[in-house]
């Protein structure tokens, strides 16, 4: 499993992690059995939110983790209308609980909202402070948001901005990805199988990576992911709730495609143009 640095983190975190929206719809042993298979594969970077489930999610995670937590990479997302200053510290207490650890290795802003962007980065820095955190982050920014945030915590705090990226969604390629890539931000690729839609054998597009799959042994969607982290700043999490999924998923983090194949998949994918507002799940 390729790891790189991540964003402005000292962190050497895999290509390839681990998504857990929904992970409680599935048979409860069989998510657990999933993800502990995918951090025997080197895919420590585990994603999760206060959201999933109502907590649900964080504590099957906790669960899945135990005995292991060293070698997590653990990431979980704070809900907007908690992001006050006092409401960031104290959700962030509340997840810490419920996932059964001293602290997380990044902690996200979920989207903006309402409360100034000031409370939750000023909480941020608090809990990093106090080892809560190592880092932190945000997801679903758009460049302005992303500038608002640089503008508050100065340069070099901002470790990510987790957004919506797949083979059908490809609008942060316009700005986002240069952005970040230009201030340090590592780009986590969420939904990266367009949640549930990847492209259908039939299509035109799903045919040239079945095509690009074959040649190398591989499976579509393995293809399909290592193009998402093609550039240094990318990173990926797939959730998968069946370790044979997560199995594949591993797959892709040492698969290496020509530079043919990425414009391959490149054209069969067009990007489109800049949609007005970011999209997001
Ligand atoms: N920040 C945000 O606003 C935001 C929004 C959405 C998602 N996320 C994060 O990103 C993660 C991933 O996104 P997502 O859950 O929306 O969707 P996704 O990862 O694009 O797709 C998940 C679906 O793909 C299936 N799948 C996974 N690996 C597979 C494989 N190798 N072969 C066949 N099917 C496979 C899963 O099935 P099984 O479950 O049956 O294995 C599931 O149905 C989330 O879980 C969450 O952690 C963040």
């Amino acid at each position: 499993m390729e790891r790189r640095r991540f964003g402005s983190t000292k962190v050497e975190v895999p290509v390839i992690g681990q998504g857990t929206w929904h992970i409680e719809r599935a048979d409860r042993a069989s998510a657990i059995a999933a993800l502990r298979r995918g951090l025997d594969l080197g895919m420590t970077h585990i994603d999760t939110a206060e959201m999933y489930g109502s907590g649900a999610v964080e504590e099957l995670v906790a669960e899945a983790i135990v005995g292991r937590r060293d070698e997590v990479f653990l990431v979980s997302k704070l809900l907007p209308e908690h992001a006050s200053r006092d409401g960031t510290v104290t959700t962030c207490e509340r997840s810490l609980a419920r996932l059964k650890t001293d602290w997380l290795d990044c902690y996200l802003l979920h989207w903006r909202g309402h409360f100034p962007l000031e409370d939750a980065i000023v909480a941020f820095e608090q809990l990093e402070r106090q080892g809560k955190i190592l880092a932190w982050g945000v997801s679903n920014f758009d460049v302005p948001d992303l500038e608002a945030a640089w503008r508050i915590a100065g340069p070099g705090r901002l470790a990510c901005n987790q957004v919506l990226y797949h083979l059908k969604e490809r609008a942060i390629e316009h700005a986002v990805i240069p952005w970040c890539e230009r201030h340090g931000v590592a780009v986590v690729a969420y939904s990266p199988f367009g949640a549930g839609r990847f492209p259908g054998p039939r299509t035109v597009g799903g045919r040239v990576l079945q095509q690009i799959a074959a040649a190398h042994g591989a499976t579509p969607r393995q293809v399909a992911l290592r193009f998402l982290v093609r550039r240094a700043a990318l990173f990926a999490i797939p959730k998968a709730s069946r370790a044979e999924h997560t199995a594949a998923n591993a797959g892709a983090g040492d698969l290496g495609l020509a530079k043919g194949e990425l414009a391959r998949i490149d054209e069969a994918f067009p990007r489109g143009p800049r949609p007005r507002r970011l999209p997001m799940l």
